[in-house]
């Protein structure tokens, strides 16, 4: 009735989803986290330095990122209680399940602390996420926890708890944990995408930051967001076990049969190549290398990313690979099982969804968010026999 349409509404007040983190261009595939071009970032630092960019704003200086560290690795201890609250549930438990549950259970642990601090609560929230997400690996296959080891730098730290095992050493491999670090570096923010607009939403309301991020990992799990990773290995195996072929399944993507979907391709913002899949992909390569492991999903990857680049169909609807297309392939290579990778995921997206939470509860224009609605339902009528 309005002559409105649905593209003219958005969120009603704008100091709600403006944001000085990142900035995209999607039709030039550009990624900046505050201002810092993605490619110079993933090369040059570390998951904690660029923590730090995007929740304070500029690169920290050695003393504050050596304080930072040691802050975070001063925290890495669950209480033990929380560590039963895994017992209670199944092993078959999706490892994304658990990560939101424990950390909601986690704010319950500090409600008697200041609920204001909140820096104190995103240097919980670093070190302890990665320890729950081990936890909820280890749980799925039946081994003890390990405890952390605070002379480990993060990454190690994280690999030991996931790989490593009461009965033997764990060996640090450096391949390991650069590549990685790089992985996460790429995933820490990504502007106003599902998962965050999520944790945006929720934090306006005055929800306390665990529950913004609890809700922030559940909408990430989607397989049309995070949960993509674990999609497109789901569907490189498919192909490779089926013995369809490439060509053939291109053919029912585009025929959509069952709705089947290209997973890894295609995105909201992106109409050119993401610039985090170019990375991810050059990454693919070393880490296989270095690993000594050579895998046919990724040979299948490749074929299919040729295939799709020279269709029509794709390149009409300008669908390129996405930041999930070949992340699956090197988490497999590193000996994570597949229900884990959106888990990785949302370990490197933390940072960017405490930045966004951050900046959100810092504006003093920000009002709790309420997306308008294009009303296009019944005009008034009245009860019938009235
Ligand atoms: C992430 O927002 C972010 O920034 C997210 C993210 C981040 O860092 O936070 O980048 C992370 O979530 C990446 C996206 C991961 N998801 C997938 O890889 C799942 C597969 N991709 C899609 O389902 C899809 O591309 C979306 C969900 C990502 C985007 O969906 P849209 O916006 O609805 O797609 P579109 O409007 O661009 O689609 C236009 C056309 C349609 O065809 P027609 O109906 O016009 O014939 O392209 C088709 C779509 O059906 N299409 C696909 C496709 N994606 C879109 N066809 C086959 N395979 C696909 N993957």
């Amino acid at each position: 009735q309005t002559g409105l349409t649905a593209l003219d509404y958005g969120f009603v007040n704008t100091a709600s989803t403006q944001s000085e983190i990142t900035y995209i261009d999607g039709n030039q595939g550009i990624l900046r986290y505050r201002g810092y071009p993605i490619e110079q970032l993933a090369e040059n630092s570390t998951y904690l330095e660029v923590a730090w960019l995007l929740i304070y704003g500029s690169l920290p200086t050695a003393d504050q990122l050596g304080e930072f560290d040691e802050k975070i690795r001063r925290h890495t201890l669950l209480h033990e209680d929380l560590k039963r609250f895994f017992s209670a549930l199944p092993h078959t438990a999706h490892p994304m399940s658990v990560l939101s549950s424990a950390v909601s259970a986690l704010s319950t642990y500090y409600e008697g602390s200041d609920p204001d601090d909140v820096e104190l609560t995103m240097v919980r929230l670093l070190a302890k996420l990665p320890v729950i997400a081990a936890y909820a690996h280890k749980k799925s296959i039946g081994q003890a926890f390990l405890y952390p080891d605070n002379s480990l730098s993060f990454v190690d730290n994280f690999l030991r708890l996931n790989f490593g095992n009461m009965a033997e050493p764990y060996q640090i491999d450096p391949t390991l944990s650069k590549a990685l670090d790089r992985l996460l570096i790429l995933h820490e923010d990504h502007e106003q995408n599902a998962s965050t607009s999520t944790v945006r939403l929720v934090g306006s309301t005055g929800a306390n930051l665990y529950s913004s991020i609890s809700a922030g990992i559940q909408a990430l799990s989607g397989p049309l967001h995070g949960g993509a990773n674990e999609a497109v290995l789901q569907m490189l195996a498919q192909i490779r076990d089926s013995g369809e072929g490439v060509g053939k399944f291109v053919e029912r993507v585009k025929r959509k049969e069952d709705g089947v979907k290209l997973m890894g391709f295609g995105h909201r913002v992106y109409k050119n190549y993401d610039p985090r899949a170019k990375l991810v992909k050059e990454s693919a390569d070393e880490v296989l290398a270095g690993l000594g492991v050579a895998d046919p999903l990724l040979d299948i990857a490749k074929e299919l990313e040729q295939f799709a680049l020279q269709d029509e169909y794709f390149k009409e609807r300008r669908l390129y690979p996405n930041v999930d297309f070949y992340t699956g392939v090197i988490y497999k290579a590193m000996g994570f099982p597949t229900r884990m990778f959106t888990v990785l995921f949302a370990i490197g997206r933390l940072p960017g969804w405490m930045a966004h939470w951050r900046e959100m509860n810092l504006d003093p224009q920000t009002k709790i968010g309420r997306p308008q609605q294009l009303y296009v339902g019944e005009p008034e009528r009245q009860y019938p026999g009235l």
